[in-house]
């Protein structure tokens, strides 16, 4: 009788096991499932990100090309656009911008900070943002190409 009774409570509590065996390992195969496939959503995340501020690199990269004397540029800067500008090119108030925070000068090339400072930014130009003169070479025609090279030079290693 006893042998009768407990040989199918015996097969109930093996069945029973049995399912809880394969009810642990679809748990613990999800938990690895779920730990491996986490990191590769926050790798994929990543990549979204970086296009966002792509952008602003090109923007800062034209500080990098300069060819002319930054030395020799300091020189000229001293004689005629720290005037407006300050000794150390941190502008002077109503008179010169800073140009070590210009985004003006960190979004030019070479070439076109060298046309720039070519003809200056009268009042009358809608670009003007001070309503004060920047003068044709800094009103100093002396300048040559090479004196407005080595001054592009000098701008870039003082610009942060
Ligand atoms: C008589 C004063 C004066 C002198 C000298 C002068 N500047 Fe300027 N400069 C200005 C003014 C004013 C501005 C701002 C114009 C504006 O309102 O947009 C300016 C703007 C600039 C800018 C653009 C800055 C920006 O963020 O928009 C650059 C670059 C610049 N000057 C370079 C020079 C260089 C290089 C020299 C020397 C060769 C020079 N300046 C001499 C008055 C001067």
């Amino acid at each position: 009788m006893m042998t009768d009774n407990s040989s199918p409570h015996d097969s109930g509590n093996l069945y029973i096991a049995s399912i809880l065996g394969i009810l642990l390992m679809v748990v613990a195969a999800a938990v690895v499932w779920v730990a491996q496939v986490r990191p590769s959503v926050a790798v994929e995340a990543a990549p979204v990100e970086q296009p966002a501020s792509a952008p602003a690199q090109p923007e800062s990269a034209p500080a990098q090309t300069s060819t002319g004397d930054p030395a020799a540029g300091q020189a000229k800067f001293a004689q005629t656009c720290s005037a407006c500008h300050g000794p150390t090119g941190e502008g002077i108030p109503n008179l010169g911008k800073n140009l070590v925070t210009s985004e003006f000068v960190a979004g030019q090339t070479d070439e076109q900070l060298l046309a720039f400072i070519k003809v200056g930014r009268p009042t009358s130009d809608p670009l003007n943002t001070t309503g004060i003169d920047m003068p044709p070479k800094g009103g100093n025609p002396a300048l040559n190409d090479t004196d407005l090279e080595n001054i592009v030079a000098y701008m870039r290693s003082i610009h942060k």
